[in-house]
């Protein structure tokens, strides 16, 4: 039996109806920007599998660093431990984003509901009533219960409705009784990459300034250097109080994530009294072999132009899509996020136009997978300038293979 087969007796995949959808990629190898089929196939991952893989497929530095960890120190309890690689890689992103203190997870859900805590209780401790979460519409911040109640994408959150926390939707007001307001910065990527001015953010920075509110920047997949800028709240100058990372965090090679908080977060949390204590903490917080290939994968930014490869994959892929813009709803980017709009489609998320762009896309040996009528390119950035032109190129024929 192939192992497509044993797959579908076995597995439960995230995101699929197991009932109409294909069968999945037996995938058993990966380097640079492709994956390797069982059957041979060679499939350029122009979605970095998920938004994560960032400088490729098994970056030599990267699998050295996780190698070498692995036989030093493969984890420790991170509650009255501490260990090199997460000092050193929380001191390395402190400088980076301007934000001291740093507490660790492992995913982007986990991410975002240690902010979503963090914020909650930092009010509360100081002994002010705000406890309301604003958020943009079409925001997407993962699938935690947290996480779901300040997503803005119906489709994902309608069933747990009631089991959610309310939040509203951010419409340039904020309310004294408002705990923080969530953005995903410069891009909403699962919404449907839709890209926002530099202006927008600095006027919400402002707004939140103004009515003395946090902000929370959630750079789960603009982060590390997909907009063209290590991250995406450089575009507009400015600095959120609180920025959930993940994904690219580690190249996108293990699971880790960090909740990046301000000084005068952490010391609303000091105090003789244990109710100040931030009561939260995952199995995995602070892996060391995850922490050592971050600071592999931060390095590979100090040696090698990684920013600048992802302004010029985007520009190429880009160019690539100009020709078809009186034929597309839309056609927008930023960076190396490049995305097109159909016009066909109209039913979001589930447009049926998705399913057939992802296997006319396959067929080419690229792999992308449509947010329903929106296809977007979101590659390794070790992507080379051919391979960039080519992905584009196929963005292209399968729009218009799917249009004829
Ligand atoms: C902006 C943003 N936040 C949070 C998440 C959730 O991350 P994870 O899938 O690792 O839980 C995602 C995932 O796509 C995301 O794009």
């Amino acid at each position: 039996m192939s192992w497509e087969e044993r797959d579908r007796r076995a597995v439960w995949h995230p995101y699929t109806q197991a009932a109409t959808a294909p069968l999945p990629l037996p995938i058993v190898r990966a380097e640079g920007a492709y994956l390797f089929a069982d059957d041979g196939r060679r499939i350029l991952d122009a979605i970095s599998s998920w938004w994560t893989c960032l400088h490729g497929h098994g970056h030599p530095r990267l699998v050295e660093a996780l190698a070498r960890q692995a036989a030093t120190l493969d984890h420790v309890i991170f509650a009255g431990a501490t260990h090199p690689a997460a000092v050193e890689l929380a001191e390395h992103l402190g400088t980076l984003l301007g934000l001291p203190r740093v507490f660790y997870s492992d995913n982007g859900s986990t991410a975002v509901e240690v902010a979503l805590k963090m914020a909650y209780q930092y009010w509360a401790n100081r002994g002010e009533k705000r406890t309301r979460f604003l958020t943009l519409s079409n925001a997407y911040h993962g699938d935690t219960v947290g996480a779901m109640s300040v997503s803005g994408i119906p489709l994902f959150a309608r069933t747990f409705r009631d089991l959610l926390f309310s939040a509203d939707v951010y419409d340039g007001e904020i309310g004294d009784d408002v705990a923080a307001v969530l953005v995903e910065p410069m891009v909403q990527g699962a919404g449907g990459m839709i890209v926002h001015p530099p202006e927008f953010l600095r006027a919400l920075r402002e707004r939140c300034r103004e009515s003395g509110t946090l902000l929370i920047a959630d750079e789960v997949m603009t982060g590390f250097g997909r907009t063209g800028r290590m991250f995406a709240c450089e575009h507009a100058g400015i600095h959120a109080d609180i920025v959930c990372l993940s994904k690219g965090l580690t190249g996108g090679m293990l699971p880790l994530a960090a909740t990046v908080a301000s000084e005068e977060i952490y010391e609303a949390f000091l105090g003789d009294a244990a109710t100040r204590t931030f009561f939260h903490g995952h199995s995995y917080c602070g892996n060391p072999i995850g922490c050592s290939v971050a600071l592999a994968s931060l390095r590979v930014f100090d040696d090698e132009p990684v920013l600048e490869r992802s302004r010029t994959i985007g520009a190429r892929i880009a160019t690539k899509l100009a020709p078809l813009r009186n034929r597309v709803a839309d056609i927008r980017g930023l960076g190396s996020i490049q995305a097109v709009e159909l016009r066909t489609g109209g039913d979001g998320y589930l447009a049926s136009v998705g399913p057939q762009l992802f296997q006319a896309a396959l067929a080419r040996g690229v792999l992308l997978r449509p947010l329903g009528n929106v296809l977007y390119a979101l590659p390794p950035l070790c992507l080379t300038d051919a391979e960039a032109d080519h992905v584009g190129q196929v963005m292209v024929e399968v729009i218009d293979e799917v249009s004829r």
